[in-house]
């Protein structure tokens, strides 16, 4: 039996059930999986797990069933229903692929890595993905949990990132022509469920006997890492007015940078060196003596927080005034969430 048919079968008795996904029964049948749900999926898959994405997944395919749906919401509405899912250039790029798609592409997505490749937000590993899981393209797809499973199998000692094409060579050799989708999404269940990073279950593994690591004793070592740099602290104060009317004072950020289109606190800048104030408008701004912490991929964020009651007359030099009734603090990426949480307490004791 053909390795790659070892790992089909145990993925027909244990594939995860995932809500982008064709259950058994049906993809037995030949049924094939919605390519709109199994972009969308990818897209919120890179950098994040799968256990954070399940809910967001299931609220955007309840708001928007189609790729036209979405091609057709408001960018606020997408971003709002983004955050807390982090590296929000990805929510910018959905928008951006989903009208690219609906306009260019008449709501169909291309069936092949090259034309998926040429959207907005699908790099090579997304288009290899989306290419193999809903149109069946026998593309090579590595994500880190393949790159584990490969370099376990395959016994790689050589360090990431320096192993990639390595990995990607020894994926490619194992791909086959027979059910790519079901076979590459396989690899990843394994990554995920029994070749997971720190005790791998070897005992239960389809692969246990072809596993070079493990012959040898070295799969959980595997795969060798480069040590991590350390990240510097960047320091900033963001500033919370509520007026007296309950209305909170926000600003739109701009679409570049990071939580570039994100709802956030006007506030300084974000640097290595102490913030100078600088504050959106004239008040009796109170610094509060908790900051909210947040690490983001490059540094570590500390902010302190500066509260203020203000009147219905007070006029911002930047942000905007919402509503008490037009603002959820879900909509806020999870860093403004941190610095609402903290100013929502200590605005109510001087209320
Ligand atoms: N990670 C990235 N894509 C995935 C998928 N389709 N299924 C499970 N995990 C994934």
């Amino acid at each position: 039996m053909r390795d790659s048919d070892r790992l089909l079968d145990w993925y027909d008795l244990h594939a995860r059930d995932l809500p982008w996904r064709v259950g058994p029964a049906a993809r037995s049948t030949g049924v094939r999986p919605d390519p709109y749900r199994v972009w969308l999926s990818e897209v919120m898959l890179q950098q994040t797990t799968v256990a954070a994405v399940k809910s967001y997944f299931e609220r955007f395919t309840a708001l928007w069933p189609t790729v036209r749906d979405l091609a057709a919401a408001e960018d606020g509405a997408v971003m709002g229903e983004w955050a807390g899912l982090g590296y929000y250039a990805r929510a910018r790029n959905l928008l951006k692929c989903a009208r690219e798609v609906a306009s260019v592409h008449d709501g169909t997505f291309p069936d092949t890595a090259e034309g998926l490749r040429a959207l907005p937000g699908i790099g090579p590993y997304s288009s290899a993905a989306i290419a193999a899981i809903a149109f069946d393209r026998p593309e090579v797809v590595v994500d880190g949990n393949v790159e584990r499973v490969m370099a376990r199998v395959h016994d790689i000692r050589t360090p990431m990132p320096a192993a990639k094409p390595e990995m990607k060579a020894a994926a490619a050799q194992m791909t086959p022509l027979q059910r790519p989708g079901d076979y590459a999404q396989a690899v990843m269940d394994l990554g995920a469920t029994i070749c997971t990073p720190r005790s791998p279950a070897c005992g239960i593994c389809p692969w246990m006997d072809i596993c070079a690591a493990r012959r040898v004793g070295v799969q959980a070592d595997l795969p060798v890492k480069a040590p991590k740099k350390a990240k510097p602290v960047r320091l900033g104060i963001a500033y919370v007015a509520r007026r007296a009317d309950g209305a909170w004072l926000l600003e739109r950020r701009a679409d570049k940078g990071l939580l570039g289109g994100m709802l956030g606190w006007p506030g300084s800048d974000w640097r290595e060196t102490p913030p100078e104030p600088f504050p959106p408008l004239e008040a009796d701004w109170r610094l509060l003596p908790e900051e909210a912490r947040h690490t983001f991929t490059h540094f570590h964020l500390r902010l302190r927080i500066a509260v203020a009651h203000v009147p219905e007359t007070a006029t911002p030099q930047r942000g905007d005034f919402l509503p008490q009734m037009a603002f959820r603090p879900s909509d806020l990426p999870t860093v403004m969430r941190k610095v609402f949480d903290l100013a929502q307490e200590s605005l109510q004791d001087i209320g």
